[in-house]
């Protein structure tokens, strides 16, 4: 049947690393150049902190936090998320909000009962989507994955930069440590830990430019498509 295509058939990019590193900013842009939907996964942890914290519920319980996970009430629409009818789009970017969603994501239980909802983002014609995991455990299948950092310097001064941009006032060492603390615990966990895995390419962009990573992406892209006759 014309148009029609098998779902695993549908191609998927993944771009794993860590926090602010940019990759959010770079799998966006790549999504619109190549009109493919996108999947911020990390907006679903957050998401389950912020639930779990406004309801009480207490961070250490692995099995309250994935019913909480299961049963998220989050509709995405476009640059937007809205929990229960409500834009948390800045609300999950909270210190507080990130912190919490990096002990919660260590639970494997939390983590499984996201899994069906990050696979739903693979719809025709193509999929980018960000995370830690895309590649290793969401979508091993991708036809294209990438392990996108930069020096954790490089990533406090980022984070800096945005915070000023919005009027929010930071500390630089405050910043680079908790990016430090975040980097240790995404990357010792025992499931899904952060890490490059063989099949993927390394992007530093520790002296590159949003576009300079975007152009990087997509001609990987392209030399994937040329490849595989995409
Ligand atoms: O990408 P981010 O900073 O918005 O992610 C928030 C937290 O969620 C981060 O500490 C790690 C975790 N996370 C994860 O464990 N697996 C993913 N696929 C995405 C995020």
């Amino acid at each position: 049947m014309k148009g029609f295509m098998r779902i695993d058939n549908v191609p998927v990019i993944a771009i794993d690393g860590p926090s602010a590193s940019g990759k959010g900013t770079v799998a966006q842009r790549v999504a619109e150049k190549l009109g493919f939907h996108y999947l911020d996964s990390g907006a679903l942890y957050r998401l389950v902190a912020l639930a779990a914290m406004r309801s009480g519920v207490d961070l250490s319980n692995e099995n309250t936090l994935s019913d909480v996970a299961a049963q998220l009430d989050v509709v995405f629409e476009g640059a937007d998320i809205r929990f229960q009818s409500e834009n948390v789009t800045s609300a999950i970017r909270t210190e507080a909000c990130s912190n919490a969603a990096s002990r919660i994501a260590a639970y494997p239980k939390v983590r499984t009962a996201l899994l069906a909802r990050q696979r739903e983002f693979r719809q025709i014609p193509g999929l980018v989507a960000d995370g830690r995991d895309m590649g290793s455990v969401v979508f091993p299948d991708a036809v294209l994955k990438i392990f996108l950092t930069a020096s954790a310097e490089t990533r406090a001064q980022r984070r800096l930069k945005q915070l000023m941009e919005k009027g929010i006032d930071a500390n630089i060492a405050t910043l680079l440590q908790d990016i430090r603390d975040r980097d240790a615990r995404d990357s010792n966990r025992t499931v899904a830990p952060l890490q490059q895995g063989t099949d993927t390419n390394l992007l530093d962009t520790t002296s590159l430019n949003i576009a300079e990573a975007v152009d990087s992406v997509l001609k990987q892209y392209a030399g994937v498509c040329a490849k595989k006759h995409l």
